[in-house]
């Protein structure tokens, strides 16, 4: 695009379970950046289409919905807080009937460009990462670091299914294998912005790495970017 950017950009994308939000959350921390999880945009979409009886088959409503959401969010310390007219509704934004809605409302383009403006706007000059499927292919083609996290599904389930456990919820791993293998389906088939990494993105398997590793070889691909802008 060869435009100049007014502030830094990093755009962070990956299939569902590559530990896109737990990186993100502690490298935006680390270099004092706003923090955009922009799948949580998808998943309010996905519970007012839930609240409206299922309206994925309405998309122009449904877009004119997102376009009008009362949405607001805020990182405070280790969690990204979002909420829906002053309401906290980030623990239902985490049930698994939204997150299969939210890859149902993902795949509607007018939804996908409604959303699109909060995605540019959020922060508004402030140094900023954000992390999806599309960020660097569509929100922010001219992004100065593109990062495509990934690994195997099978290390990405096995993740998914602890996270559960520690919940204290019941899970059966070959289930949560199934569900991850679907949402990859819909996330990389669909016909708008599907996941695919940008021609100049950098891509991390994480599949052999700790959350710590992970988290220290990403900070190293953005260190040199934050020290050569003035916050
Ligand atoms: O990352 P997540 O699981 O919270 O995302 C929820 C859904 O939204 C998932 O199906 C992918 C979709 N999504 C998207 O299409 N584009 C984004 N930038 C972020 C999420």
């Amino acid at each position: 695009m060869g435009m100049t950017l007014n502030r830094l950009v990093i755009a962070v994308d990956g299939p569902a379970g590559a530990g896109k939000g737990a990186i993100c959350r502690w490298v935006a921390s680390r270099f004092g950046l706003e923090y955009l999880e922009t799948g949580a945009l998808y998943r309010v979409v996905a519970l007012l289409s839930l609240e409206g009886g299922g309206l994925s088959g309405a998309p122009e409503l449904l877009a004119r919905k997102a376009r009008n959401m009362p949405f607001a969010c805020r990182l405070v310390d280790d969690r990204f807080e979002s909420l829906l007219a002053g309401r906290d509704v980030s623990w239902d934004l985490r049930r698994e009937e939204v997150a299969m809605e939210a890859s149902k409302v993902a795949a509607l383009g007018p939804v996908r460009d409604a959303l699109k403006e909060f995605q540019r706007h959020y922060g508004g000059e402030k140094n900023i990462i954000l992390d999806g499927r599309d960020i660097g292919t569509v929100v922010w083609p001219e992004a100065q670091r593109k990062i495509f996290l990934t690994a195997s599904v099978e290390e990405r389930a096995k993740r998914r299914a602890l996270e559960l456990q520690e919940r204290g919820e019941t899970v059966s791993l070959p289930r949560v294998l199934e569900e991850m293998k679907l949402r990859d389906a819909r996330d990389m088939g669909r016909a708008h912005a599907p996941l695919v990494p940008a021609d100049d993105a950098v891509v991390v398997d994480t599949t052999h790495l700790s959350l710590d590793e992970s988290r220290h070889l990403v900070a190293a691909l953005i260190a040199p970017l934050v020290h050569g802008t003035a916050q």
